[in-house]
């Protein structure tokens, strides 16, 4: 299946060693919470989720083995590089292209029941949550609820001498890419501004079961992050050197299991949108 948009500045990998972290963190996010849909939205027939930022499609294709057949599943990202081909797509699932930081199109306003998000912490450029949380508000119905699970890069639990070098050396990277994350445990005070109620928000870190699972996608993830950063600035013509981090981040992928820890702070929120917003 070919991509739509190869061309985006997405700073992570899209090949199958990529798509497979991204399964892996599924399986982490599941033991970490228990549930994928919060167990505080109502399970209604006919009701519609979206998903944005779809990735492979794991949260949907699992959602579809865990929810009633008579729930609609619909997955949207800039690229389909990552959805299995459409033969193995369950039949009350979709999966198409959209851009979720611009206005949805009219035949999706107003729509859903739920909008579910995962993992966008490297997807916004700067801090500005606005054009996703407007995109968001337009999909839900009234009294909808957004349910919203993302990792916090600027809290993180990292202890060991190389991995706390190693962090050190990935923040200069992220300034230097642009890349921000503060926004992520702004989050649930960023929601009513939007219209949102907050119902629920946590940000516990990974128990002992989950911290292994969590330092290797991690450095995964970021080994991908310094390829994009690299490609991204060179084809911006303002190349960014990424040698040092990946010398460190290549001895402690060699070492991963020596008791280090490299985790992000999972942040977790669910909101409901006010009946006239
Ligand atoms: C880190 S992946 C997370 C995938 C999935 N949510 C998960 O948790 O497994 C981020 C995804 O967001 C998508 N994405 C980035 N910018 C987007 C945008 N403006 N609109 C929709 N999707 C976007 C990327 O293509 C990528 O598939």
């Amino acid at each position: 299946m070919g991509s739509v948009s190869q061309r985006d500045r997405y700073p992570l990998g899209r090949d199958v060693s990529d798509s497979i972290r991204l399964d892996a963190q599924h399986l982490l996010w599941r033991m970490h919470l228990g549930y994928i849909l919060h167990p505080q939205i109502p399970i209604t027939k006919g009701m519609k989720i979206a998903e944005l930022g779809t990735g492979t499609g794991v949260w949907i294709l699992d959602a579809a083995r865990c929810l009633p057949s008579t729930v609609e599943l619909h997955g949207y990202d800039i690229s389909n590089y990552q959805y299995p081909p459409r033969k193995f797509w369950p039949r009350n699932v979709t999966m198409g292209i959209l851009d979720s930081l611009t206005d949805p199109p009219p035949q999706l306003v107003g729509q859903y029941d739920v909008v579910h998000l995962r993992m966008w912490a490297s997807n916004l450029k700067g801090n500005d949550t606005s054009p996703l949380l407007e995109h968001v508000k337009k999909l839900l119905k009234p009294g909808g609820y957004v349910q919203w699970e993302d990792a916090d890069l600027v809290n993180q639990a990292v202890s060991g001498e190389e991995a706390e070098k190693f962090a050190a050396l990935m923040q200069e990277i992220f300034e230097k890419a642009g890349l921000q994350y503060e926004w992520v445990s702004e989050l649930p005070a960023r929601l009513p501004g939007h219209g949102f109620e907050v119902l629920h928000a946590g940000n516990t870190k990974f128990n002992y079961g989950c911290v292994q699972l969590c330092t290797n996608t991690y450095l995964m993830a970021m080994a991908e992050i310094l390829r994009g950063v690299q490609r991204n600035s060179v084809a911006n013509k303002s190349p960014i050197t990424v040698r040092d981090q990946e010398e460190v981040l290549s001895k402690l992928l060699q070492n991963s299991r020596n008791g280090m820890v490299y985790n992000w702070i999972p942040v977790v929120v669910l909101g409901q949108k006010k009946e006239n917003a």
